[in-house]
């Protein structure tokens, strides 16, 4: 433990086009609050910033397809992402907004800062552009395929798939979002940031300077776009929405929102300090301040060469000390992705787990994508919670809690000399503090989380080693120095849980009545005082931790996946294209009867087959058809169907059918009798 210093943390601003999801919660918001929480307790000062991004092409283009204006799009985002952090205990001190006007001032101040200090290139190139649209095509706007690795649905600025920052112009095969068409060029003028002025600078600054300290991942990416040679980057763009260029002859052109998005951490740091009285200044000038960014490895790029630069150029602001971007997260085995709805929204969870905000934590923080991709399961969701904090934390506190109720009405016993095992308990406990605060401090949140486990396993084995509830019929002195020690474990725990696991901190010190003034719960006294909880103080009655998550919980959300499954696969099935041209003569060879189900059985030994007898009004006939997944014999019996009834006969597993009854397909599989009207049938399915 260091020292204390003064902290600037950021978190990626999130984009106001849709609510956030796990994805977000374990990449970059979990592990900031865990920092900042920590930071707090061990008596830093703290600044943890964040706030919505609200401008750029996600935003209109959601807009477009909700058909509303961009402003109802980031006002209904922004509340739903807020409240969002706030059920989740991710503690900001300030949550801003990049369309307050303070941001709009601070990022039209910065732009012409460097603007009058002659920082930017101006240049008038040929971008790309939708003449059907009558718009300039960048960023999310158009997509294509990327020259550096070959995906076919990068964007404008950025490759998501190999994390390559591009220009618009370096896609192959552009194609615009707007209309689907083909982008032709026409001329416009920018400010672009020459980055290939900041080489040696990020060279010196990143790759000579924190070689060692940070993430392999953040300095690997730096390394090969530095390696690979930087070239100018427009700052500005031709759009209607965002902050407009603060200089003339810019009419029509907006900041490019990865310019003025990051500016967003001194915007809401400025809002904060307002609103506390205090000078903002210190958080981002002064060279003792650290600045830490938390991102997605997605926004290294931004953060790690853009932003810096600009930074650089304006001169008067502090670096990042460190930017410990995480990877991605995976939801059962595929790509996280809001498009698709392929995600587990985090207001969507609460409803469905109300108190559960700390289990999420949990197995986010526990399974962490800190060094590679990783993937969250629900099945490792329930293991987690049940055997780890059911079984182990909540375990240990339940037992040592009520048995201190049940033996002394609560009030911690006065402990008598300690045993070697005691003392070694006492001893392991007291390292702890500075065991997680090295894993919190080198970014490894995962880590932190395992040890933090670790101290409730040492309660645990204390308790399963001593027996207390065996040995207070025979030796209940004895049974006094075990509940003390126990008692204090259980102390330490509720600090120690608190950045990782805020909710049942709180619940834990209440329970031990931890709100005295004769309680330590301070981090770094774990490790120096005797005393945790002293002999004398009355706890609170049990109560429970965490509760066992059933499989039938589990089953929900699995279910609830697989329909989005099926609708995504619904909503790409192709239509099949149209058959050959048939004559008059050709349709009206097919002899079409309404026909009445009169007999219907299971073809023995075939799973899909149904054996029917159907009255045509010419006979009774056996026809046989395909169905057998899809309806029970017994439904259909007085059924009216469309049958085929020259079709030329054909025996199926040794039954002669004669004629076919005329089906449809519903696009997630069902089959269905030929009715249009019937719920789920879509124009384009075939009839047959
Ligand atoms: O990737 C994103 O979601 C961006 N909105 C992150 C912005 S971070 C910052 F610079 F503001
Ligand atoms: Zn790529």
């Amino acid at each position: 433990m260091n020292a204390p210093k003064r902290y600037t943390i950021t978190s990626a601003l999130p984009y106001t086009n849709g609510p956030i999801h796990i994805g977000h919660l374990a990449g970059v918001y979990v592990p900031a609050d865990i920092y900042s929480r920590y930071l707090r307790i061990t008596g830093n000062d703290v600044a943890f910033i964040c706030g919505s991004d609200e401008h750029g092409a996600a935003i209109p283009m959601r807009a477009k397809k909700e058909g509303v204006s961009p402003r109802v799009i980031i006002d209904k985002y922004h509340a739903i992402i807020k409240k969002s952090f706030e059920d989740f205990g991710i503690t900001f001190d300030n949550y801003s907004r990049t369309s307050a006007p303070i941001h709009h001032e601070t990022a039209s101040e910065f732009f012409k800062k460097l603007y009058e200090d002659g920082k930017f290139i101006e240049e008038t190139s040929e971008q790309l552009y939708d003449a059907e649209a009558d718009q300039f095509l960048a960023d999310r706007f158009v997509t294509g395929t990327c020259p550096k690795c070959g995906n076919e649905e990068a964007y404008g600025d950025q490759c998501e798939n190999c994390g390559s920052s591009l220009n618009a112009t370096d896609l192959i095969n552009p194609k615009s979002t707007i209309s689907g068409a083909k982008p032709t060029l026409k001329q416009t003028k920018h400010w672009f940031l020459p980055l290939d002025q900041y080489e040696d600078f990020l060279r010196e600054w990143v790759l000579v300077g924190h070689k060692k300290d940070w993430k392999t991942n953040v300095y690997g990416q730096i390394k090969s776009w530095v390696d690979d040679g930087l070239r100018p980057r427009a700052v500005t763009r031709d759009l209607d929405w965002g902050i407009p260029v603060p200089v003339e002859g810019a009419e029509g052109k907006v900041l490019y929102v990865w310019f003025d998005a990051p500016i967003g951490y001194i915007s809401s740091t400025k809002e904060w300090a307002d609103r506390e009285g205090k000078d903002w200044e210190p958080y981002w000038k002064d060279e003792d301040t650290k600045l830490v960014h938390f991102i997605g490895k997605d926004n290294i790029v931004f953060h790690c060469i853009i932003f810096p630069s600009m930074l650089k150029a304006e001169g008067s602001y502090i670096l990042p000390e460190n930017v410990p971007a995480n990877e991605f997260l995976n939801l059962e085995g595929n790509k996280l992705s809001t498009s698709k709805n392929w995600a587990v929204w985090l207001h969507e969870y609460l409803e469905d787990f109300p108190d559960k905000q700390d289990v999420l934590r949990y197995a986010l923080t526990a399974n962490a994508p800190e060094t590679k991709d990783n993937d969250f399961t629900w099945k490792d969701f329930q293991d987690r919670n049940n055997n780890e904090l059911v079984g182990n934390f909540g375990n240990f506190i339940n037992r040592i809690v009520v048995l201190t109720n049940k033996y002394y009405d609560g009030v911690v016993p006065t402990p008598n000399e300690f045993s070697e095992l005691d003392l070694q308990t006492l001893t392991e406990l007291r390292a702890y503090p500075a065991v997680i605060s090295s894993s919190i401090e080198r970014y490894r949140f995962r880590e932190g989380s395992q040890e933090l486990l670790n101290v409730s396993r040492l309660g645990n084995k204390y308790l399963a080693d001593e027996e207390p509830w065996k040995l207070i019929k025979t030796d209940p002195e004895r049974v006094k120095t075990i509940m003390y020690v126990g008692l204090q474990v259980a102390a330490a725990l509720a600090t120690l849980s608190e950045p990782f696991l805020p909710f049942t901190s709180q619940k834990l010190k209440n329970i031990l009545a931890a709100t005295s003034s004769d309680i330590k719960t301070n981090w770094n006294e774990i490790a120096t005082k005797e005393v945790l909880l002293p002999a004398g103080h009355t706890i609170e009655k049990a109560e429970l931790l965490f509760s066992k998550i059933e499989d039938a919980d589990i089953q929900k959300q699995l279910d609830k996946l697989e329909a989005t499954k099926k609708a995504n696969e619904a909503e790409n099935k192709t239509i099949e294209p149209q058959k050959d041209t048939a004559t008059f003569e050709d349709f009206t060879k097919m002899d079409l009867r309404v026909g009445t189900i009169v007999e219907a059985e299971k073809m023995s030994k075939a799973k899909k087959l149904l054996v029917l007898k159907v009255d045509t009004g010419l006979n009774v006939r056996t026809i046989v058809s395909g169905i057998a997944e899809h309806f029970k014999p017994e439904d259909l019996i007085g059924k009216k169907v469309t049958v085929l009834v020259n079709l030329a006969p054909r025996k199926l597993r040794g039954v002669e059918s004669e004629g076919m009854i005329l089906m449809t397909e519903t696009p997630d599989g069902k089959l269905v009798f030929l009715n249009p009207d019937e719920d789920g049938v879509t124009p384009g399915a075939v009839i047959s």
